[in-house]
């Protein structure tokens, strides 16, 4: 899939007509019947319609100003699914977009939400001819400013960067693979990759991704990525840190087959979006300096795996008493956060597969957000959010619920109780911070079983298109 700028339509070209001018819409019909069709579908307050002019396609899609902009941007996104489906059914290779207003921002919406609906993870199929979407190349009609095009372009395709390696399962990705997967994303867009493999990892004593490491007979990497612009805007980085868990199981805290287990291969999808967001920064040269590092590791049962009721000393030298094998994420993305430190971070970021309970409290219609970063962060990461439209819920982040994670024997226990899961679960993770942080829970919308418009159908990728707006506009 590519996003290019074109300077004019040729006379089969399929198009789409977005804007608010109805005005502009006429001098692209032909018979009397489609003027006539244009007024029933403007007086009857439609907002999206469709005329034959075989063998070209015309979509209008109004924008509504009803809305607050980014309710409405996102509504133009979602309208693309539409000549998603009309494009595909035909068998059309590309589509002109138009905008028919002065401001491009719902002419590029529309072209997001039409690549983004075009993703498909067809690999493993043997006919996968049969099944491929035919549209490959979307251009939009422009003038100038095609840098936002070209950035834009880069933005989707590392989105399906991120959705790919989430759709990926274990037995094509495990953690070596990963990190092997992410010195190839890193040759690709100009960023740099180290990888820690289990012989520096255990001189590290990096205790907490070994202990979840035990139970596999793979071995756990460990990944930091780099991208440091020339020029950078920020003294000190930015750094991302993403949980790995390329399989999740549960280990000897097994999780149940059919709904717990089936999609755990997208336990991944923290480490995923990290990838990703570095992915789009360095294809297109944000001057910020940011780190990412994944810690990445299967969770399983095994005759060496680790137990419920283990002492686990972790890389800080802090000691955990795992009371559940399960809540193995917040153990491996721990030892990540203390690596962190030593990159003197401006501000770190955790993202996270991480709790049921963050699912289980909004679904998957946004991310789970808490931290100690302060209020203008928090805002400007929902400003973010909103724009993007990969919403921020942020949760309550008090002291208080330390207390739920003191252990007997140890500094803390790896989980916190029966209520404020995904709090306890951010509040322990924070245990290993000393630098401002937010965290990022993602276990509702990493992953979807039925198609949900752009978002496609498996991997979303959500993170990606967030993060890469909060760092640029940083
Ligand atoms: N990977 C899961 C969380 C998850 C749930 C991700 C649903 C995606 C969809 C995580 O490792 C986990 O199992 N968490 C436990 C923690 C509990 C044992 C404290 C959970 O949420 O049940
Ligand atoms: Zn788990
Ligand atoms: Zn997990």
């Amino acid at each position: 899939m590519k996003i290019t700028v074109t300077a004019r339509t040729g006379p089969k070209d399929s198009i789409v007509l977005i804007g608010k001018s109805t005005a502009k819409i006429k001098p692209w019909l032909k018979s009397d019947q489609e003027k006539e069709y244009l007024k029933f579908c403007l007086n009857n307050k439609k907002k999206q319609f469709v005329f034959n002019q075989y063998p070209r396609w015309i979509l209008v899609h109004l924008i509504d100003d009803q809305k607050k902009s980014f309710a409405s941007l996102e509504d133009t996104r979602k309208a693309s699914r539409i000549m998603s489906d009309l494009v595909n059914d035909r068998k059309l290779t590309s589509v002109t977009l138009i905008g028919l207003e002065k401001k491009n921002d719902h002419l590029l919406a529309f072209a997001e939400g039409l690549a983004l609906s075009n993703y498909q993870f067809n690999k493993y199929l043997n006919k996968k001819e049969d099944k491929a979407n035919s549209l490959k190349t979307i251009k939009v009609l422009l003038r100038d400013s095609s840098k936002a095009v070209k950035e834009l372009d880069q933005i989707c395709r590392a989105v399906y960067r991120t959705r790919d390696l989430v759709n990926e399962p274990l037995s094509t990705l495990t953690a070596v693979k990963l990190s092997k997967e992410i010195e190839n994303m890193g040759k690709e867009a100009g960023f740099d990759v180290e990888t820690f493999h289990k012989k520096k990892i255990k001189s590290l004593r990096m205790g907490g991704l070994l202990a979840v490491n035990k139970g596999s007979i793979d071995p756990p990497t460990f990944s930091i990525l780099t991208w440091k612009p020339e020029k950078p805007r920020n003294d000190k980085p930015i750094v991302l840190v993403g949980k790995g868990v390329v399989y999740d199981t549960g280990g000897l805290s097994l999780k149940p087959t059919n709904d717990a287990m089936d999609y755990m291969k997208c336990d991944m999808a923290g480490a995923a979006s990290v990838v990703g967001t570095i992915h789009a920064l360095a294809s297109n040269n944000i001057p910020v300096h940011v780190v990412g590092l994944i810690p990445a590791t299967d969770n399983r049962p095994d005759g060496n795996a680790y137990v419920p009721g283990d002492v686990i000393k972790m890389f800080d030298n802090s000691t955990v008493e795992v009371l559940n094998t399960d809540a193995e994420g917040r153990m491996i993305l721990a030892d990540a956060l203390t690596w962190a430190d030593k990159l003197n971070p401006q501000l770190v970021f955790s993202v996270a597969t991480l709790t049921g309970a963050a699912h289980a409290a909004i679904g998957k219609y946004g991310i789970v957000s808490m931290g100690n970063a302060g209020k203008k962060k928090m805002d400007s990461l929902k400003k973010s959010g909103e724009h993007v439209f990969e919403r921020i819920a942020e949760f309550p982040f008090w002291d208080e619920y330390d207390e739920l994670l003191k252990s007997d024997i140890a500094d803390l226990k790896n989980i916190g109780g029966r209520y404020a899961g995904a709090i306890t679960a951010g509040k322990f993770l924070e245990h290993f911070t000393n630098y401002p942080y937010i965290h990022l829970d993602i276990a509702g919308p990493a992953y979807i079983k039925t198609r949900d418009n752009y978002r496609g159908k498996g991997g979303t990728g959500i993170g990606v298109r967030l993060l890469y707006d909060f760092i640029k506009n940083y």
